[in-house]
Formats: C-alpha cells, sequence, structure tokens
C-alpha cells in the first residue's frame, strides 16, 4: 500500500543522545520526504527536509497547519544563516554571538533557495540554531536544514514530552526520538530583524531584557501590525479542551476554597500551598512554571475539571513569554 500521511506506522525510540543506527534512519526518512519528530530544547519538533517543498507540505496535513502560518527552518551551524537569509545589519552578528546555538530565531529576507511552503508565501524566512545536541546531530547528519514547528495539533498546548507528541501524531509521522522533558518548555523568540532595529514577534526562550544586553534598541510589535508581520497571532494556540481562566493573587483564596470544597477546578500558579490536592500545580519560579506550563494543561485536560485557573505573573523576563502563552491559551489574546 502506497505511503499515507494519516495512516503511517510510527516507530518510537528513547535516547537522549541517538545511535548511529537510529540516526541513518532519520537521515533516509528525511531524504525521502517524511517526517520525524524529536526534542529541541525548547519543545518537541516535527521536522522535514526545508529545501523539499513536498516534504514541507506534509507538516502543514500532519499538524493541521494553515498554510499561511510559515515554519522555522534549523540549521547546525551560524554561518549557513547567511546562505539561506541576507545578513543585513551588523548587530545580527552580536545576538548570534550572545544567543546562539538557542532559543532565538531569527526572521531575515529569504533568499531563492527558500521555497514558498516553508515560507508561507513570504519574502522572509525564520531561521535558528538549536542547542539540543541531538537536535545538532541530526540536522548535521541529514545534510540539510529542517523545517519544523512544535510537534503538536495546530491548536493545542505545544508538547514538551514524548507523550504529548505521541498523543498527537502516532500514525502520522515515521518515527518519534523520546529524549525526555525539554528545558526550556516555551518556544524560541521569534525576532524580526530585517529592519534596523530587531522588532519582537513572538516571546520565548530568550526575553527582551536579554537582547536588550546586546543590542540598542528592541522593538515589540504593536497590535495593529501585528497580523502582518507576525502569521501566528491570527490563530488560536495553546488551548487545552478544559476552558481557562486567568486569575489574580486577590482571587487565590476563593479559587482554593473552591478546590477544597470538592468543585472540579484546577489551579496553576506559584508558590501554591497544594496539601497533596491533585488538581492544584504550584511552582516555585517562573522558569519551573514556563517548563511545565504545557504539560500541565494537557494534564488537566486529563482530570475532568470544568475549568483551569492560571494565576498571573509579572511580566519580567520568562514572564513575558509565560504570560503570553497563558493569555493564549485562555482566548484572550
Ligand atoms: O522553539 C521553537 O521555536 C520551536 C522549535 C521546534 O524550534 N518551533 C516553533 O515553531 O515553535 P512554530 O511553528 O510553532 O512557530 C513558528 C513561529 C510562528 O510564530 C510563525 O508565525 C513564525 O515562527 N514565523 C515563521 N516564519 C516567519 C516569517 N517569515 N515571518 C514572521 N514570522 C514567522
Ligand atoms: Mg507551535
Amino acid at each position: 500500500m502506497k505511503k499515507n500521511i494519516y495512516q503511517m506506522k510510527t516507530e518510537i525510540f528513547k535516547t537522549k543522545r541517538g545511535n548511529k543506527a537510529l540516526f541513518k534512519k532519520v537521515k533516509d526518512t528525511i531524504k525521502n520526504k517524511w517526517l520525524v519528530a524529536f526534542p529541541t530544547e525548547t519543545v518537541y519538533w516535527l521536522g522535514a527536509n526545508a529545501l523539499d517543498d513536498d516534504a514541507c507540505k506534509k507538516i502543514y496535513l500532519a499538524k493541521g497547519r494553515p498554510s499561511d502560518n510559515p515554519l522555522i527552518i534549523h540549521i547546525a551551524k551560524s554561518e549557513d544563516l547567511e546562505t539561506y537569509g541576507e545578513i543585513s545589519f551588523p548587530y545580527i552578528y552580536n545576538l548570534i554571538k550572545a544567543f546562539w546555538p538557542g532559543p532565538l530565531t531569527f526572521v531575515i529576507k529569504k533568499k531563492s533557495i527558500i521555497g514558498k511552503t516553508v515560507s508561507g508565501w513570504l519574502d522572509t524566512v525564520a531561521v535558528r540554531f538549536p542547542s539540543h545536541p541531538l537536535a545538532q546531530k541530526i540536522i548535521a547528519t541529514c545534510w540539510v536544514p529542517i523545517a519544523a514547528p512544535s510537534a503538536n495539533s495546530s491548536w493545542k498546548p505545544s508538547p514538551t514530552s514524548a507523550d504529548s507528541v505521541i498523543q498527537d501524531l502516532d500514525g502520522k509521522v515515521d518515527i518519534i526520538i523520546d529524549g525526555g522533558n525539554t528545558q526550556v518548555g516555551l518556544e524560541s523568540t521569534v525576532l524580526d530583524v530585517t529592519g534596523e532595529i530587531p522588532v519582537i514577534l513572538r516571546h520565548g526562550g530568550v526575553t527582551k531584557e536579554m537582547l536588550e544586553k546586546v543590542v540598542w534598541e528592541i522593538q515589540e510589535i504593536s497590535s495593529k501590525n501585528q497580523e502582518k508581520r507576525s502569521p501566528w497571532t491570527r490563530y488560536k494556540h495553546y488551548a487545552p479542551e478544559t476552558p481557562v481562566e486567568i486569575s489574580s493573587p486577590k482571587e487565590r483564596k476563593e479559587i482554593l476554597k473552591q478546590i477544597f470544597s470538592w468543585e472540579k477546578v484546577c489551579f496553576i500558579g506559584l508558590n501554591i500551598s497544594k496539601e497533596n490536592n491533585k488538581q492544584i500545580f504550584s511552582f516555585s519560579s517562573k522558569k519551573a512554571f514556563a517548563k511545565n506550563l504545557f504539560e500541565t494543561l494537557r494534564k488537566c485536560d486529563t482530570l475532568n475539571s470544568k475549568k483551569i485557573f492560571i494565576e498571573q505573573v509579572d511580566e519580567s523576563w520568562i514572564g513575558k513569554a509565560l504570560m503570553n502563552r497563558i493569555k493564549k491559551s485562555a482566548g484572550v489574546i
């Protein structure tokens, strides 16, 4: 029978570093225009050959992703950035030096080698050099850049564990590599560097405060021109099945009262006294909250609750990206 993206036999491998036989399998799969899912330092990815339009189309099909939301291409060394796009301003080199490899994606003017599918018909392309050793090794082994979004169904919370990938993509990809939970837990920062002043299109693992230490000025897209420059803002994201409501610290007492009167609601936040309650998810830092947010949202869906309360955090450092994902999951942005 001919292979079909909706009826695949998915092979699952559990390894943090990989091995020769697995790399060969991955290389053959990518070469034959099929898909592979495995961890990066931010979230799990669903990868295909970025230079092959047909392979990239399969990513959109497997995820149910709108075709005008372009993909990030991943490279295994900084120098490759110039192969795929224009480095128009010297400050880009300073950013590369400070943050690559890592959770920072550059949007640059694309070169003609980049096809329409991967770039969503835009004249720019998004490029990232990930720091996860397994991701680096796989890109280097395949000898092509890898186009990859997060390895989840389009509107669901991004996957930060292999179990979440399996939940969404079993039967739609050839290979899933289980390399454990991802470190950062939120996606990369997407930075438009096509102008004199870099513009944050999506907050992520590299914070505005970190970027400000390297460049003179940073802008954030305003809601007016958001959709034009940042395609993902048009779509629903990170939504669990259960409705999400953002709460303020002032409401904490009330929500805890609800939970302890055996109402089926979940509560996620910083430093909440849990008293071993399975509906309360408490983290000791914003970093830990960010690392675990998406998995916790998926977990809440298994608890049959009628609502998930998430307590807001301050928006400094990783708090900005964290609140962005929380607001998206609640559908308020
Ligand atoms: O950490 C990450 O960024 C993960 C890992 C796998 O690298 N990837 C990820 O991909 O989150 P995805 O597809 O979920 O998000 C890609 C983001 C979207 O916000 C998309 O709109 C934006 O990058 N993007 C891609 N190409 C773009 C372009 N040419 N102009 C503006 N935004 C672009
Ligand atoms: Mg995504």
